[in-house]
């Protein structure tokens, strides 16, 4: 078990700047949202956002799992079915649609990663309960990251918020420590009880990341060997903030202007 990385208040300063930038592309991405807009024109609007800001993808050509080519795109576009790690493509957005928008950025050395879902038009009022209770959980969870509690707080909270109303946690893919690189230290679960592992400390820097499904928590992996699906076919939603462990209230670090 490698340690969780400590930011000084100079990183945390490069941490913030990464976010920032993060955010507001995730937030310009989403308006860009409609129906008939392919993922791979959402895709390369985002490329282009990115190269404005002066950063550059967290995510293209990121090394896949053993046998699967790197990631070919520039943000993760999941729809619906699909949990997360959607490749952008020929798929067409529809009214009644959720979107997951994920961006992950370089900017200045360090990362800011940050997803959110959105609902395109009228949509299924379940799945605004469920995009509801998924943003509520993520909230919940950033309340845990404070000094002196649990990693595993975080993922308490996150599960005690949405399980209850009768969606399905995702078990087989975590949200992780942030820094100068993507994926650092720990990893972190969207379910257990609370209070186990590592004591949070100030500086830390995290990736919480709720993915939560309407129907079954069972997930499959696409045979593109990224794309991860509801195993039911069911809606899922992806919401995620890059934040900092503060003394007595956690620091979100992908807001937007
Ligand atoms: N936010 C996701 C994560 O933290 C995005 C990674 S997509 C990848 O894992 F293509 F870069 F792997
Ligand atoms: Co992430």
């Amino acid at each position: 078990m490698s340690k969780i990385i400590i930011k000084n208040e100079e990183e945390l300063k490069g941490m913030r700047d990464a976010g920032r930038v993060a955010a507001n592309i995730r937030m310009d991405l989403a308006k860009a949202i409609a129906p008939g807009v392919s993922t791979r024109e959402l895709d390369a609007y985002a490329r282009d956002l990115i190269d404005k800001a002066g950063a550059r993808s967290a995510f293209i050509n990121y090394p896949g799992p053993r046998g699967v080519p790197p990631y070919p795109g520039y943000t993760c576009i999941s729809v619906n079915e699909e949990v997360v790690h959607g490749i952008p493509g020929d798929r067409c957005i529809a009214l009644g649609d959720v979107v997951s928008i994920d961006v992950g950025v370089v900017y200045k050395g360090f990362i800011g990663d940050n997803a959110m879902s959105v609902p395109v038009g009228v949509t299924d009022l379940r799945v605004l309960e469920l995009i509801e209770w998924s943003e509520k959980s993520l909230m919940n969870a950033i309340e845990q990251a404070v000094e002196g509690n649990r990693l595993s707080d975080i993922s308490h909270a996150v599960e005690s918020t949405v399980a209850p109303r009768g969606f399905g946690v995702v078990r087989d893919f975590v949200g992780h420590g942030v820094g100068r690189k993507m994926h650092e230290p720990p990893q972190i679960y969207n379910f257990g009880p609370p209070g186990r592992g590592p004591m949070l400390k100030e500086g830390m820097t995290l990736a919480i990341e709720p993915m939560v499904n309407l129907g079954t928590h069972q997930v499959e992996v696409l045979d593109d060997g990224w794309t991860v699906v509801t195993k039911d076919r069911l809606p899922s939603v992806h919401v995620e903030h890059s934040v900092a462990v503060r003394k007595g209230k956690a620091e979100i670090l992908t807001l937007p202007d």
